[in-house]
C-alpha cells in the first residue's frame, strides 16, 4: 500500500508516520541508552530530547563515543532564508545552541541564498539576499556564541567553498541527484549543482560533524554518507527532528507560505492571538458538555502539540494540562489561552534578543573569532589561506618566481605539502612534485630572460 504521507526537502504532506520514516530513509531510532549517555555527558536532557522531538539519528552513537575519547566534534545546520521564520523554523537553531552550551562547540550555519533563488521562479536573488540579513538577525537571537558561531551565506563565501564543491558535484551522478531529489530535465543547473554546496560544510573540519535539523534534509545526507570518505573526510551525523505541525491540523509541517498555519517570529500579541483562537486545530468536543463529558484529545490538539514540543517546557505542568485535557476539566479556549500567553512571552523576548541581534550581524558573518579564521580558508582538504599566504612570501623573496607562478602552482604546492602531512607521503615525493612546478613556472621567465640577453 503507497504511504499516505510524503517528506522531501521542499515538502511534507499528509499524517508523517515517523517510525515507517525511520524504516524509509534507513535511520536509526533514539534509544533511551543514547539519550542516557548524553544526559551523562552533558549533565541534563533537552526538552525536545525527553519530549521525542528528536527522535532519530545517524551515528550519534560515534560522535558522543569520539567525544568521550576526546576527539570532539563539530555542529553544523542551516536555513533557506524566506519573508520570516516561523516557530517550527527554530528547533533545529534553539536544539543546536544548547549543544553548543554543553559540548562547548564549533557551530556552522549556512544560508543558502542561492538555493532560495534557484528553487522559485518568482523570487529574485536580491530579495533571498535580503531576507537572508533577517532570518540571520532570528537566528542570532537564539543565543549562540559570537566566536565560535560562523553564519554564512552561499552567495558571499561560495569562493571558499568552491574548490571543494567541484570535488563533491563530481561524485554525484545527474541520475543520483534525480532520484534523491526529484529534479526532472525542467529543473535548472544551478538547483542540480547545489546540493554539493550544502553538503560542504559537512566537511569544515577535520573531526565528526553532527547535524541537527528535520529530517526533511536527510537525502542530503545520504549523499554525503556515500562519499565523504572517499574525499578524506568523515561521515557526517545527524539528529533528526519531527515537525511542528501547522496551526491548522496534525498533518504536513507549518510552511512559511501559508500564513493560517504559522506563526511568525514577527507576529503581534493581537496575531498570535487571533490565529490562535481562529486557527489552532483542537482536539477537542464540540460543546462544553460533551467537553467535560468526554474530554479532550491532546494527540491531535495543534496547542497542545505545541506547548509539548517546547514552550511548556516543566514536565510537571505539561503532564497536569494533559490529564486536565483529557479528562474534559480543561476546555479547548482554556488549552489555546496558555499557548497564547506562552507564545507571547517566548515572542516577546526573541524581540528584544532580536533588535540587539540586528547590529551583531557582521560579527557572526565576518569578525568573530571563528568567523575571521574561516574566511581565510579555502576548502579544499582544509587547505588554509595562510598556507598559500606563507608561500606566496617565501615566494615573494625570489620575485620571478612569484611574477611567474600561477595560483594553481600555488594551489598545487601547498596541497602536495599538505598531503604529506595528511596522508604521510614521502618527502622525495614531494619535492619532485614541486621541483616539477617550480621548473614548469619558471619557464617564461627563462624564456624572457634569455631574449633580454640575446638584445
Ligand atoms: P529550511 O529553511 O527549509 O528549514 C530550516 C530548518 O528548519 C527545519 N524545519 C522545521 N523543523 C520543525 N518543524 C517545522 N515545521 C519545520 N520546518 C522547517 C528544517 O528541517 C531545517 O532544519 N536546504 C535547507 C537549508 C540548509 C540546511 C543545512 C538545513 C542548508 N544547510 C544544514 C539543515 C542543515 C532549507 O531550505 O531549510
Amino acid at each position: 500500500m503507497p504511504d499516505d504521507f510524503t517528506v522531501t526537502p521542499w515538502e511534507v504532506k499528509g499524517k508523517v508516520d515517523y517510525d515507517k520514516l525511520i524504516e524509509q530513509f534507513g535511520t536509526q531510532k533514539l534509544t533511551d541508552d543514547i539519550k542516557q549517555e548524553i544526559a551523562r555527558q552533558a549533565g541534563e536532557l533537552h526538552v525536545m530530547l525527553r519530549r521525542n522531538v528528536f527522535f532519530s539519528h545517524r551515528d550519534l552513537d560515534l560522535i558522543l563515543k569520539e567525544q568521550a575519547e576526546g576527539k570532539g566534534f563539530y555542529a553544523y545546520t542551516g536555513r533557506g532564508p524566506s519573508q520570516a521564520m516561523h516557530i517550527g523554523h527554530l528547533i533545529p537553531f534553539l536544539f543546536t545552541k544548547w549543544l553548543q552550551d554543553k559540548f562547548d562547540l564549533d557551530v556552522y550555519i549556512e544560508i543558502t541564498d542561492d538555493e532560495k533563488f534557484l528553487r522559485n521562479q518568482e523570487v529574485d536573488l536580491d530579495q533571498t539576499r535580503e531576507w537572508s540579513k533577517e532570518n540571520i538577525a532570528d537566528i542570532i537571537a537564539v543565543g549562540f556564541s559570537p566566536d565560535k558561531t560562523f553564519i554564512f551565506q552561499d552567495t558571499e563565501y561560495v569562493r571558499n567553498m568552491y574548490p571543494l564543491a567541484v570535488k563533491v558535484a563530481k561524485k554525484i551522478t545527474f541520475s543520483e541527484a534525480k532520484a534523491t531529489f526529484g529534479l526532472d530535465a525542467s529543473s535548472n543547473i544551478g538547483i542540480i549543482f547545489y546540493p554539493a554546496l550544502q553538503i560542504v560544510p559537512t566537511m569544515f573540519e577535520k573531526r565528526r560533524c553532527l547535524i541537527p535539523a528535520g529530517i526533511d534534509q536527510d537525502p542530503y545526507w545520504r549523499l554525503q554518507r556515500d562519499m565523504a570518505e572517499s574525499l578524506g573526510y568523515f561521515k557526517a551525523a545527524q539528529i533528526h527532528s519531527k515537525f511542528l505541525p501547522p496551526l491548522t491540523g496534525p498533518e504536513g509541517k507549518m510552511s512559511s507560505s501559508v500564513p493560517e498555519s504559522a506563526i511568525y517570529l514577527d507576529d503581534d500579541p493581537k496575531t498570535v492571538e487571533r490565529k490562535i483562537m481562529k486557527y489552532a486545530f483542537s482536539g477537542g468536543q464540540a460543546t462544553v458538555e460533551l467537553q467535560r463529558k468526554y474530554g479532550g484529545n491532546p494527540d491531535v490538539d495543534v496547542s497542545f502539540q505545541w506547548l509539548y514540543y517546547y514552550f511548556e517546557e516543566d514536565d510537571q505542568r505539561i503532564m497536569r494540562i494533559e490529564e486536565d485535557y483529557r479528562s474534559g476539566n480543561m476546555l479547548s479556549g482554556e488549552l489555546k489561552q496558555i499557548l497564547v500567553e506562552k507564545l507571547n512571552d517566548f515572542l516577546e523576548k526573541h524581540r528584544a534578543m532580536r533588535e540587539k541581534a540586528m547590529k551583531e550581524i557582521n560579527i557572526y558573518k565576518y569578525d568573530g573569532s571563528l568567523a575571521s579564521q574561516m574566511w581565510k580558508k579555502v576548502h579544499e582538504r582544509g587547505l588554509s589561506y595562510s598556507t598559500i599566504i606563507f608561500l606566496r612570501r617565501v615566494c615573494g623573496s625570489f620575485p620571478p618566481l612569484a611574477i611567474s607562478l600561477s595560483s594553481s602552482s600555488f594551489m598545487a604546492m601547498s596541497n602536495s605539502l599538505l598531503a604529506n602531512l595528511t596522508w604521510g607521503l614521502s618527502t622525495s615525493s614531494i619535492a619532485a612534485t614541486n621541483s616539477g612546478i617550480i621548473r614548469r613556472s619558471c619557464r617564461p621567465f627563462a624564456k624572457t630572460a634569455s631574449l633580454f640577453w640575446k638584445s
